[in-house]
C-alpha cells in the first residue's frame, strides 16, 4: 500500500507519518517512510539545490528538479518496495507539485499533470491524507524552524497553495482524504486510523 501525506508547511505531516508507521509495524507490516523531495542520496542532493537560498530558480527549473527527484525515487525505491508488499509512507508526492507549482506559482495545471504522470509512470498513492490546517496554526508550528527558500514565499503564496490542496481534495475525494489538522496530535491521528481501518 502506498500512502502520501500532503499539506502546507507546519501541518504536522512528520508526526502523523511516524504514528501511522508505528501503527502498521504493530500489525506486523513492513513499512518504509520517505520524503519528497528526497528519499535517496540522488534525490536528497536535488533537495539541497531546491531548498537552498543560494540560488534563484525560475518556476520551470524548480519544477524539473522536483520531477527528476520524484522519478528517481519512484523507480528506485517506491516501485520495488510496493512489489515486495511493503507499506510506503511518503511525506509529499505529486499533489504538492500541483498545489505549490500550479496553484502557488501559477504554472499550467495540464502541463503539470503530464509531468507528474511521466515522473511516476503508473505508481499512484492508494490514499493521500491532506492535513488541512489553518495558516495561523501552521505558522506557529513552523516558528522555530529556519525557513527554506520555498517556505520564505509569504502568506499570500501559502493561501494559494492551501486553496490548491482544498480543490484537489474536492476533485479526487476517493483518494485524497481531507483531515482536520487543527486538532491535537491524537485527534488528528484518530481520523487517519479510522480511514485506514475502514479501508482494510
Ligand atoms: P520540506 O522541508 O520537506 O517541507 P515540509 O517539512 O513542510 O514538508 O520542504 C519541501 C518544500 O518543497 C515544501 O515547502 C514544499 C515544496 N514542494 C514543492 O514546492 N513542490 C513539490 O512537488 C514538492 C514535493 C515539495
Amino acid at each position: 500500500m502506498f500512502i502520501s501525506f500532503e499539506g502546507i508547511d507546519g501541518s504536522g505531516k512528520t508526526t502523523q507519518i511516524q504514528l501511522l508507521k508505528d501503527y502498521f509495524v504493530s500489525t506486523g507490516l513492513e513499512v518504509i517512510t520517505l520524503r519528497e523531495p528526497g528519499g535517496t542520496i540522488f534525490s536528497e542532493k536535488i533537495r539541497e539545490l531546491l531548498l537552498s537560498k543560494d540560488f534563484v530558480l525560475n518556476s520551470f527549473t524548480e519544477l524539473m528538479l522536483f520531477e527528476a527527484a520524484r522519478s528517481y525515487l519512484t523507480e528506485n525505491i517506491i516501485k520495488p518496495a510496493l512489489e515486495s508488499n511493503k507499506v510506503v509512507l511518503c511525506d509529499r508526492f505529486f499533489d504538492s507539485t500541483t498545489a505549490y507549482q500550479g496553484y502557488g506559482r501559477g504554472m499550467d495545471k495540464k502541463f503539470l499533470t503530464l509531468c507528474n504522470q511521466m515522473a511516476v509512470s503508473s505508481v499512484y498513492p492508494n490514499i493521500t491524507f491532506y492535513l488541512n490546517v489553518q495558516t495561523e496554526i501552521s505558522r506557529k508550528r513552523s516558528e522555530k524552524k529556519v525557513a527554506d527558500r520555498i517556505e520564505s514565499a509569504g502568506d499570500d503564496f501559502f493561501s494559494k497553495v492551501q486553496n490548491g490542496f482544498d480543490e484537489l481534495s474536492k476533485m479526487f475525494p476517493e483518494r485524497i482524504k481531507n483531515i482536520d489538522a487543527n486538532l491535537s496530535i491524537e485527534q488528528v491521528f484518530n481520523q487517519i486510523k479510522i480511514i485506514i481501518e475502514n479501508n482494510n
